[in-house]
């Protein structure tokens, strides 16, 4: 499924789109239409770009059309689908601005959402081509952390499938780094024997070269790189949060992908991991104890202005007795959940295997399906420009 962003619509079209696209839909607040795009991704909320900008008619034709033409330029791999009143001038100036489709304003569901996957699908043939480009650009790479206020919410869990699912989207791309100093259990779940561990990455030749560094890593037969946990928590606990910010920097420059597990809570470790952080995984459980202490969570972080730019917030153990709904979660946070992850049978015996179910698991098993939704969050979309959103938050707090 796509993802789309609406912008200049009334509640009723906002109703319909949202049937349309399954829920997966960021209704932007209504107000001008910016002519910059990137003062258009300022406004998302998780930092990432849509695959389909759906304009209402509350919007000037002018407005539009100036955006549209500058995403065409700058951000080709984005959809712009319009929604106005049909007049022959109109499509002519649309058609010149590079708008994909237009439609009825009163389209019914079934219309949106057919011009939804058209566009969708335009959008990620689109990317496809362009991605080569990207990669022979310098980037510096993507930092994942994935954070959680309590323990056993499946952070390792969700760590090592997300790292498994990217570098099967992009061969020798990812780095997984075991930041439970104490007790990190990254080798368990990949069924790696490190020679090398955290401690002695962050010490010495490896800490000072980044060729050096690369011999240090642990390889998984599917082509991920690791930096497993040290062997004995007393040697984690030596590894201190500017060894984290150096390792994270080195990695980045040399992997497209980091992928930070970490213990639970706001350790030093972890705090030095968010700071360097491009992308945040916020996991917990779907109970009232595990959302509550999320909330908290966020509060302070959001305190220290230490949100990057990517936020996903991710539920494990999704269970229909639960009796708690993505709504109920989404008012006690004061924010949108992302991903809902089931409660799944085929989990632990995965873990004890020390096998991700993304490398066991059947394509049609729901965890799989919203594991593999997780990755695609990050394989099929670009980063926003970190520093701009951090400079625009701090001066919002
Ligand atoms: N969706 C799920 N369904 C069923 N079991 C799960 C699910 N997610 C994780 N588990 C199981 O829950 C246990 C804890 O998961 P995991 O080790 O990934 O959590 P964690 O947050 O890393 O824990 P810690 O805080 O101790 O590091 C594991 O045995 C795992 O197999
Ligand atoms: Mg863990």
């Amino acid at each position: 499924m796509s993802r789309v962003v609406l912008a200049a619509a009334d509640e009723e079209l906002i109703l319909r789109v949202k049937q349309a696209a399954d829920g997966d839909v960021q209704v932007l607040p209504p107000g001008r239409l910016p002519g910059d795009p990137a003062r258009l991704f300022e406004q998302l909320l998780d930092g990432e770009l849509p695959d389909v900008l759906l304009v209402g008619p509350l919007a000037p034709l002018q407005e539009v059309l100036t955006l549209t033409q500058r995403l065409d330029v700058q951000s080709p791999g984005i959809s712009v689908v319009l929604l106005t009143e049909p007049a022959p001038d109109t499509w002519q100036a649309a058609m010149r601005a590079g708008v994909r489709d237009l439609l009825h304003p009163r389209s019914d569901v079934a219309e949106i959402r057919a011009a939804v996957d058209r566009a969708g699908t335009v959008a990620e043939g689109r990317r496809r081509v362009l991605r080569p480009v990207e990669e022979t650009a310098r980037y510096t790479g993507r930092v994942i952390t994935i954070a959680s206020p309590k323990g056993g919410v499946g952070k390792t869990t969700v760590s090592a499938n997300l790292a498994i699912g990217l570098t099967a989207a992009a061969p020798q791309s990812t780095v997984l780094v075991d930041l439970d100093v104490q007790f990190g259990d990254v080798a368990s779940a990949l069924s790696m024997v490190p020679e090398y561990t955290l401690p002695d990455v962050v010490r010495g030749p490896a800490s000072e070269d980044t060729m050096v560094l690369k011999t240090f890593l642990t390889q998984h037969p599917s082509g991920l790189y690791a930096v497993c946990g040290a062997e004995s928590p007393a040697a984690g606990d030596t590894v201190r949060g500017e060894d984290v910010t150096r390792l994270l920097a080195m990695l980045a420059r040399e992997f497209r992908y980091v992928v930070v597990d970490t213990a639970p809570g706001l350790s030093e470790q972890t705090l030095a991991a968010l700071d360097r952080a491009t992308d945040v995984i916020m996991l917990t459980s779907m109970d009232v104890p595990g959302v509550r202490g999320l909330r908290k969570e966020l509060d302070v972080l959001r305190e220290l202005c230490m949100i990057p730019a990517g936020r996903h917030v991710v539920m494990n153990f999704a269970d229909p007795k639960g009796g708690l709904s993505v709504r109920d979660v989404e008012t006690t946070i004061g924010a949108g959940v992302d991903v809902v992850l089931p409660r799944s049978s085929a989990v632990p015996g995965s873990t004890n295997q020390g096998v991700p179910l993304l490398e066991s698991g059947s394509r049609r098993d729901p965890m799989v399906k919203e594991l593999r939704r997780l990755v695609s969050r990050f394989s099929a979309t670009p980063l926003i420009h970190q520093s701009r959103y951090r400079a625009k938050h701090r001066a919002a707090s």
